[in-house]
């Protein structure tokens, strides 16, 4: 039995890979490495011992999918493949919404056609925007996403789901929080493109020297120390709950079903009590200075997890500690690769 993953060689895609390879599953990855590189692949088969298959194209390229799905039994899809920079989002938004829905549509059109269920999509809480009450379960009312990027998030939501409704599949809807940290053995995790926009890469890199200090956005907020509060979700916990998923629609009969998941820890936790546990967990200094706020950033966002426990039989298992350990772990590992 064949799992499509797209994007499977990005940061949180690569690490389902090993979670569904472990788990005895045939693994076919489709990534243009647009925003990856192809040791990431060669460090999937180290860390597990198997080899996916793999196919190195953009999947707006509708006859190369279609070439895929000839090839394998495919009986479900992690789609993972899509843009994610907000701030580019905002300025390239055609480019988004081509990138991000058409590859999309390309793989619904193949399951359509060939009576495929199973589709995992990647969300994300930004669909929520700021959510009145905390903890945010999977009814709070969704708002227009600020973002472009967030847009294409909450479109393909509403894609998949007229999909399921209209042709009787089975989905899921995954949305994360703030999914941090990398794989133990130090050989998986998020690629530094650029400038990092996210805290903890941000975090990592003050702390190894290649940023002078951490721009802290604003300590202004409306929480206990006045910087904003999120729910860190270790990133290997995180692919686990997709297997969880999967396995669950694989589970059940033919019937339509479009399940939604939160996935977090259902703690929230301030930028400043980042940075100091990554201070701790790791021995060393991470320099800062307080900014003004980001635009378009919330005050908080912390996930109630009680469906996907439920439902799952999953819940996050990883100090905030520990993830952040294997985040300096993977610094260290990209430093021996360029020296
Ligand atoms: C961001 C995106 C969100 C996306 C998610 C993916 C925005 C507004 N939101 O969420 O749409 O789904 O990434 O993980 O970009 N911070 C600093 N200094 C930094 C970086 C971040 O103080 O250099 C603060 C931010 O103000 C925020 C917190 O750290 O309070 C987390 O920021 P970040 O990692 O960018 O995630 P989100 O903004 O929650």
């Amino acid at each position: 039995m064949a799992v499509l993953v797209t994007g499977g060689l990005g940061y949180i895609g690569s690490h389902t890979v090993v979670e569904l390879l472990n788990d005895g599953f045939e693994v076919v990855i489709v990534d243009d490495l647009s925003n990856s590189e192809r040791f990431i692949l060669k460090n999937i088969e180290e860390i597990t011992g198997k080899k996916p298959f793999f196919y190195p194209f953009d999947l707006r390229r509708r006859e190369l999918l279609t070439q895929v799905f000839d090839a394998h039994k495919i009986e479900g899809c992690i789609n993972f493949a899509a843009s994610k920079a907000v701030g580019e989002s905002q300025l390239k938004p055609v480019d988004y919404y081509e990138n991000n829905l058409f590859t999309l549509i390309n793989i619904l059109q193949e399951f359509k056609e060939r009576g495929i269920s199973n589709f995992i999509f990647s969300s994300s809480c930004t669909v929520y925007g700021q959510a009145e009450k905390m903890p945010i379960d999977e009814n709070a009312p969704l708002k227009i996403p600020e973002s472009v990027y967030g847009k294409t998030k909450q479109m393909g939501e509403e894609i998949i789901t007229d999909f399921a409704k209209a042709y009787g599949r089975k989905i899921s809807l995954l949305r994360y929080f703030n999914p941090i940290g990398a794989h133990p053995s130090g050989k998986l995790g998020e690629l530094p493109m650029g400038i990092p926009n996210n805290l903890v890469p941000y975090v990592m890199q003050t702390a190894a020297g290649i940023r002078e200090r951490l721009n802290i956005w604003g300590d202004d907020y409306d929480t206990e120390d006045g910087t904003p509060v999120r729910d860190y979700i270790y990133v290997v916990d995180l692919a686990k709950a997709h297997v969880s998923a999967l396995k669950k629609l694989m589970q059940i009969g033919d019937e339509t079903i479009i399940d939604i998941f939160n996935l977090g820890t259902g703690k929230g936790v301030s930028v400043l009590e980042v940075v100091k546990a990554f201070e701790i967990a790791n021995d060393v200094k991470v320099p800062y200075q307080i900014c003004a706020r980001r635009e378009g950033d919330i005050t908080v966002a912390y996930a109630n997890v009680d469906k996907a426990e439920k439902e799952l039989h999953w819940k996050s298992e990883t100090s905030l500690e520990e993830s952040l350990k294997t985040v300096w772990k993977w610094q260290l590992y990209l430093d021996s690769q360029t020296v």
